[in-house]
């Protein structure tokens, strides 16, 4: 028996990283998935390899995320999860940002979540149940200098997943996000397979390791299963310990000459 048996997810971002190893967990645990993704191609290589359906979606566009969670529940005969985990970055010193690219993180890490809830909450109404998960960052929590519209966007997820929680409990609906610590991915590749930024990164992690892809999976599966049916509004911080004595990027802006476009 799976954690999951008998569940219907969406995932976004589901062609890499976090998403991806999300979908073949989730589907592992029994869920029948379909992954999102701005990377159509991507989405449906794992969804060919996960035997579920794939979207070539962008989340920040609230249409085409309405019309591609309407087609996905009814692919899937249902929808009970959906996982908010698309996500971009930009990483300088906030005067130096450009106001598009404050436009293009926000759009994507925060107000792609917003869309994600407002065309899934329905169908969970409907059956009496469900489960939301957003993907928000140790960043949300204490923020690094060169991350403005980075920390912001998830501190925005944070904040959003409470008053979600406060709304659709009483519906049946549980709703939490996720803070990634460090975790090597297509987003932290170009720092992470930097070996001094790696080292960087490392030491400053009490359990000693970078993130895996897993690491995140296995959290975003305990919170849609009934292992953590008392469990609403919570951000669960899974960093290795690195919020325990400062926050996540701290130092890496102007760190040797490093990769601009980190974590
Ligand atoms: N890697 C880390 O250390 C870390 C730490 C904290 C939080 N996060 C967050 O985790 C989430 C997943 O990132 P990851 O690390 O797996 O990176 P990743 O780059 O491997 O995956 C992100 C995926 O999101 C997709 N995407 C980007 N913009 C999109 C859009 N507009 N619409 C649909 N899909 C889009 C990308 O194509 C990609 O497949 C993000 O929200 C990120 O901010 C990552």
């Amino acid at each position: 028996m799976g954690l999951l048996d008998g569940e219907t997810a969406i995932i976004t971002g589901g062609a890499s990283g976090m998403g991806r190893a999300t979908a073949r967990r989730m589907t592992e645990e029994g869920a029948k998935v379909a992954v999102f993704d701005l990377d159509g191609e991507g989405a449906r290589k794992v969804a060919d390899e996960i035997g579920g359906y794939g979207y070539g979606v962008d989340v920040g566009d609230a249409d085409a995320m309405q019309a591609a969670v309407d087609a996905a529940a009814e692919e899937l005969g249902g929808l009970s999860i959906i996982y908010n985990n698309a996500g971009t970055m930009a990483f300088a010193l906030t005067h130096e940002i450009s106001p598009a690219d404050w436009e293009r993180v926000v759009r994507v890490n925060l107000l792609g979540p917003y869309h994600g809830i407002r065309a899934a909450v329905p169908y969970m109404i409907e059956a009496g149940r469900g489960n939301i998960v957003s993907t928000a960052s140790i960043s949300g929590v204490r923020p690094a200098a060169g991350e403005g519209p980075y920390a912001a966007s998830k501190a925005g997820v944070i904040a959003l997943t409470a008053t979600a929680a406060l709304e659709y409990g009483p519906m049946g609906i549980r709703v939490n996000c996720i803070s990634p610590g460090t975790i090597h991915t297509g987003m932290t590749d170009p720092l992470l397979a930097w070996k001094e930024g790696n080292d960087f990164m490392r030491e400053k992690t009490p359990l000693g390791r970078i993130g895996a892809p897993e690491d995140i999976a296995d959290t975003v599966v305990f919170l849609c299963s009934d292992a953590a049916r008392y469990i609403t509004g919570h951000n669960l911080v899974v960093d290795g310990g690195v919020l325990l004595h400062g926050s996540g990027v701290d130092g890496l802006l102007g760190f040797a000459d490093g990769p601009k476009t980190p974590v």
